[in-house]
């Protein structure tokens, strides 16, 4: 075995014994920390969170797609009951803007922009520069020329942020590049181009569109830890720099693991302190099957304990499911036994975790 795939093995091991554990940690976590977090308080209310949460100044939104926008009533008198912030779920992404090089396709993302728009939405725009690409940009992966991927990257974020100009009021303009381990992640971009692309990214988006808010969003730095530690150096590297950097998103994607209530409002106090807005940008909480109601249960409190955090921090102004209802969720997809993320179940119906959410605002102080 070579140097190399020694390390990759271990790595490896390490990896799966890290899943391992934190799912079994998952059943004996999380019971309340603060009196609100108790179910047995929470009252049912027929006000929608939207209401809720813009009487608090905060955006409540969901990642949402086209598709069934148009296709499914329910699901979009779901979404419009309830979020007055919409993301494209994949419609944004270089995958489907430029899925052939050099063409733009911005139809079904257009007839969501439409649709925010008729219904009063804020909407953030997700993602421009990230490492899921188009198989025309994977297939040369190590092969690209710095020159040519710098104007490919040029391009994209100029016709794209162009293309949406006072539509998009937020954007993620790079995507996890974040590495889990030391520095930052090994992609295209990083590899080819050196750590300026990020810098770079963000120049064109504000040279673009100056009204837009530019987040850098990533996962699993929620709290605080080595990688969120990662994360507070770069944006505030890219602040000493001049980038013009405007927030942070947090994705929150919290099946395995969730911070104490200390730790999650310490993060978000110190990128607060830096002058950055904070979005919690995909939040959804998968439960390992067989789903019970203990387990919803704790999913409830889970959900609360993450919304008080940032409402405890007045620059924390958003809180975005990653889907609406339990059966459009990607989570049973990419990470079975894991199901029922969101705040809605695949009936359309609220679940306990709505319910800790619109508690969760009520509670906070309008
Ligand atoms: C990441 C990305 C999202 C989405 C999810 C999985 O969190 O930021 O766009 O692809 O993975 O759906």
């Amino acid at each position: 075995m070579s140097f190399l795939l020694f390390w990759k093995a271990l790595l490896g091991r390490f990896v799966g014994t890290w899943i391992v554990l934190s799912s079994m940690w998952q059943f004996n976590l999380t019971s309340p920390e603060t009196p609100g977090e108790t179910p047995e308080s929470w009252r049912v209310t027929a006000t929608p969170l939207k209401d809720l949460a813009a009487e608090r100044g905060r955006w409540i939104g969901a990642a949402v797609d086209p598709n069934r926008l148009r296709n499914d009533p329910a699901y979009a008198a779901l979404v419009t009951r309830e979020f007055n912030m919409l993301v494209a779920e994949n419609h944004m992404k270089m995958t489907h803007t430029q899925s052939v090089r050099g063409e733009f396709t911005f139809a079904e993302a257009d007839f969501l922009l439409d649709f925010a728009a008729r219904h009063d939405m804020r909407v953030r725009g997700h993602t421009l520069v990230w490492h899921a690409l188009p198989k025309w940009i994977k297939d040369k992966e190590r092969d690209w020329d710095a020159a040519e991927l710098d104007q490919i990257m040029t391009d994209h974020v100029t016709t794209v942020v162009g293309h949406f100009k006072g539509r998009v009021h937020d954007w993620d303009v790079v995507n996890e590049a974040v590495s889990g381990y030391f520095g930052l992640r090994r992609t295209v971009w990083s590899r080819t181009l050196g750590p300026d692309f990020i810098d770079k990214a963000f120049r064109l988006a504000h040279e673009t569109d100056p009204d837009a808010k530019l987040f850098y969003n990533d996962f699993r730095v929620e709290g605080l830890n080595p990688k969120a530690d990662r994360l507070y150096d770069l944006v505030k590297g890219m602040q000493a720099r001049d980038v013009p950097i405007h927030g942070v998103g947090l994705q929150a994607h919290m099946h395995f693991s969730m911070p104490s209530r200390a730790r999650l409002q310490a993060h978000l106090q110190r990128l607060a302190d830096l002058g950055l807005e904070i979005h919690l940008t995909e939040v959804d909480l998968g439960l390992r099957e067989p789903i019970t109601n203990g387990k919803l249960i704790k999913q409830a409190i889970r959900y609360r304990r993450l919304l008080d955090a940032c409402l405890a921090v007045d620059k924390c102004t958003a809180f975005v499911t990653w889907g609406v209802s339990d059966d459009t969720s990607w989570i049973p997809t990419f990470f079975k036994p894991y199901d029922a993320p969101l705040l809605f179940d695949a009936d359309k119906q609220r679940k306990l975790a709505y319910f800790a959410v619109s508690n969760g605002l009520i509670e906070a102080e309008p």
